[in-house]
């Protein structure tokens, strides 16, 4: 959470920095703001809560080569100008994403309260630097940082050296790049991709000491480093809206490519595998247990992940929320293999599970989206998806990539497991390849499921019901219409519902019902039955060859094998609650209190 940006260079930095932050705002947007260097190498600071449109304004006419920017997650203090980045105290100006755990006692020992001008816990980081300060910037940036609990990103600028600006970090990620114009860093690169094609990972616990001609990276223990540059495979111009009112619905758009480059590079003769992965079958064959370990919409990833594995490889998944196992004790043997999932792979509750996970001899596989995240650098594996940048705040093409991983993983531990022969290996992945053409049907009758959103416009709570792996299907789906439309809406496996919260189901509760597998169609049936003799509206969306008189469906999915509905499903349902998000006159890309990475626990 929270984006940070910095350039030093040739040309004016403004610019460069506001650019920036306009892609880095998904990691935050309660308030944006940036430092430059004026002509007596003085930082000046120009903030203000609101979205980078509003920093536009008041920052525009600044000129100067070098400066840091910042667009905030709240954490500490309200969302006001006061507590916007960046924080300027005496000649210290710092930018900061994560959280210091331990500000309060340094704010005392240093004894500044009376100075501060916010609540933040980032303003104490520039006083601290500034305490440490004798002569040599690069050292009392060392000296300060190990002083920090907590997780940081750090870009800093010293008044008088307007050459210069510094970055270290501890967890929360860093990224650089050079061209012949001058050097940036980043959060994310995203904001500063277009200036290279090579960029690198600034290592944890080392300070880079940033020119108009490059890095200069030391250790804390003073030795220099010179970190291994990554090639971005990322077209950045793609991480435009090509057209479309918000992301969300071009990401969705999106899936039907995504999913195919995701299986397309792992097939050999109708046989997946993993060898572009560097993962041999070793890694699969040794595992008797799986733990998969992620957040939000990727840990749904991961339950559809867990109905697959279970019922195709007989192998038992246990899914973690990544926040609870940290803190929990997970029971992990010399079998037991841990799948992280992320998008972002820089999640910290998941990256702080992954190292938990190593820490007790478990052997660790991620899928991840960004490469060189931290998540992929820190686990044995990683099987990347390939979705591309994902901007909008609420995950779709992310989660669908990484539910064709599951699928591909599924197929390839069934034949080491001799689940499956040859020829069931090879038609449950001839079933695979057909999804992508069938959430691409979904996706043109687009027009059919927004006239079913309408229904659900003004409603303070919605039900979903769905047994088997539509229960994880509505699970994600459910989050999605909480996240971006603000309607209270819980997903209920069916059979579950008559234990209590059936309960809530009244004159007029909207209920939407799940149904994409045969054996449990009938067993649906009675449960919409029951709930609409309670007077619930029941939108139902099934399976073509499931919509019988019995579940009397709204919108039927194409036909596919048990377990193959997933992706047509979740795109059904993402588009209505991108749909309810949009008529309500909602920032469909930015909803609030979110961002789009979570670097605080
Ligand atoms: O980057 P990650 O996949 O690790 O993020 C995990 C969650 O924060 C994320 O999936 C979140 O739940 C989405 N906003 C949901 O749309």
């Amino acid at each position: 959470m929270c984006g940070i940006i910095g350039y030093v260079g040739k040309s004016n930095a403004t610019g460069i920095l506001l650019k920036g932050l306009k892609s880095l705002e998904y990691r935050g947007y309660d308030s944006a703001g940036i430092a430059v260097f004026n002509d007596s190498a003085q930082s000046d600071v120009k903030k203000c809560k609101g979205r980078v449109e509003a920093l536009c304004e008041i920052a525009k006419n600044l000129n100067s080569n070098a400066g840091i920017g910042h667009t905030r997650w709240a954490t500490h203090g309200m969302v006001n100008d006061a507590n916007s980045h960046p924080h300027k105290f005496n000649r210290v100006t710092v930018v900061h994403n994560g959280i210091i755990e331990n500000y309060e006692s340094i704010r005392d020992t240093l004894g500044v309260s009376n100075e501060l001008k916010s609540q933040t816990d980032s303003e104490v980081v520039a006083a601290l630097i500034d305490s440490c300060y004798n002569g040599d910037e690069k050292q009392a940036i060392i000296s300060a940082a190990k002083r920090l609990t907590g997780t940081y990103a750090l870009a800093v600028m010293f008044d008088g050296n307007p050459n210069s600006i510094y970055a270290v970090r501890n967890v929360s990620p860093i990224v650089c790049c050079k061209n012949d114009d001058g050097a940036y860093i980043a959060s994310d690169i995203m904001a500063i991709g277009e200036y290279s094609s090579e960029y690198f990972v600034l290592p944890e616990f080392s300070v880079a000491q940033i020119n108009e001609n490059g890095f200069e990276i030391e250790s804390f223990a003073g030795e220099e480093i010179i970190p291994k540059n990554l090639k971005l495979d990322w077209d950045i111009r793609s991480a435009g809206k090509c057209g479309y009112p918000f992301y969300m619905e071009k990401e969705i758009a999106e899936q039907p490519s995504v999913i195919r480059k995701t299986i397309e590079k792992r097939i050999v003769n109708g046989i997946p595998e993993f060898t572009v992965d560097g993962v041999d079958d070793g890694v699969l064959a040794n595992c008797s247990r799986i733990i998969v370990v992620a957040c939000g919409t990727a840990m749904h990833a991961g339950l559809v992940g867990k109905s697959l594995i279970e019922k195709i490889c007989e192998i038992q998944v246990d899914v973690c929320m990544a926040s609870e196992f940290i803190y929990g004790t997970p029971i992990i043997n010399d079998d037991t293999l841990v799948i992280c999932v992320s998008q972002s792979g820089e999640t910290v509750d998941t990256l702080e599970a992954l190292k938990l996970a190593k820490s007790k001899g478990a052997s660790t596989l991620s899928i991840v989206n960004v490469i060189g995240s931290s998540i992929a650098r820190e686990s044995d594996y990683v099987v990347y998806t390939s979705a591309g940048p994902e901007i909008a705040v609420a995950s779709t093409k992310a989660y669908s990539a990484q539910c064709t991983v599951f699928y591909l993983i599924t197929a390839r531990l069934a034949l080491i497991k001799g689940t499956l022969n040859v020829e069931g290996v090879k038609s449950f992945v001839r079933e695979l390849c057909e999804i992508p053409d069938k959430v691409q049907a979904v996706i043109d009758r687009r027009e059919e499921i927004h006239r079913l959103s309408s229904s659900l416009l003004l409603a303070d709570n919605v039900f979903m019901i769905g047994r088997g792996i539509d229960y994880p299907v509505l699970l994600e789906a459910s989050l999605k219409l909480k996240e971006i439309s603000y309607i209270h809406s819980e997903a209920f496996a069916s059979g579950e519902l008559k234990h209590g919260t059936i309960a809530l189901i009244t004159e007029k509760t909207p209920v939407i019902s799940l149904l994409t597998q045969k054996n449990v169609a009938s067993k649906q049936a009675s449960n919409v039955n029951e709930v609409r003799s309670r007077g619930a509206n029941v939108i139902s969306i099934a399976r073509k060859s499931l919509c019988s008189g019995k579940i009397n469906c709204e919108f039927s999915l194409p036909e596919s094998a048990d377990e193959f509905s997933v992706l047509p499903a979740v795109t059904a349902l993402q588009l209505v609650a991108y749909y309810v998000s949009s008529d309500k006159g909602l920032d469909v890309d930015k909803p609030r209190n979110l961002a789009k990475v979570v670097t605080v626990e």
